[in-house]
């Protein structure tokens, strides 16, 4: 299968929410549960927000349902920080291995590159080898650790912080 990545408009938003919830049964590696996970309604504002450059969202559909999100905002537009983007990815399991992480964080380099963010960013648990693999092959460095970050089924969990500089 070829993947093609497209932005993401408003209309997705029911789509995101379920393709969240999809995920958050497959992996703990995301932020919230499934009870939690953004309602259509934040997936909406979501989309929205990611309207406007730098900020953006892509995502990858099969028969109609979204198999993968691209989400990466800035953390204000403030000049003194404009310069940084932080961005979450996901792909649902039964395509893990097949080259989507890749083709995102080509994504995200390409369109950090556009919008002349220097700094690109994300957080990860330690366990999740598997991104942090994914990190580093693009050049991505650990800039600092999270103790006690997230607690995952009443375990305490530690998380990274990565940055990949332009
Ligand atoms: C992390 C995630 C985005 C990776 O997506 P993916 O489509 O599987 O990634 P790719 O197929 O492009 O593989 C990327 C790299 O991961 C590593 N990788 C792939 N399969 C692996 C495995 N079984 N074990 C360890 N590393 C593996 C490799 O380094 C691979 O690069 P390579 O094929 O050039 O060697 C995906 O697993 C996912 O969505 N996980 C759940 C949500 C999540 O963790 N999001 C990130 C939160 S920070």
């Amino acid at each position: 299968m070829i993947y093609e990545l497209e932005p993401m408009i408003v209309e997705d938003a029911k789509n995101l929410h379920e393709f969240f919830n999809q995920i958050a049964r497959e992996t703990n590696f995301v932020t919230f549960e499934e009870f939690e996970s953004p309602s259509e309604k934040v997936c909406k504002s979501i989309i929205e927000s990611a309207k406007e450059a730098p900020n953006y969202a892509y995502c990858i559909k099969k028969d109609g349902k979204i198999i993968t999100s691209l989400i990466a905002t800035t953390r204000n537009g403030r000049l003194r920080e404009r310069h940084k983007s932080n961005f979450g990815i996901a792909v649902s399991k039964k395509h893990w291995g097949k080259g989507i992480g890749s083709l995102l964080i080509e994504k995200v380099i390409d369109e950090s590159k556009k919008n002349s963010i220097s700094k690109i960013t994300l957080k990860v648990n330690e366990k999740n080898t598997r991104a942090i693999k994914l990190y580093k092959k693009y050049g991505f460095e650990i800039e600092g650790i999270y103790k006690k970050d997230r607690l995952v089924n009443g375990v305490m969990e530690t998380g990274i912080s990565m940055a990949l500089f332009l």
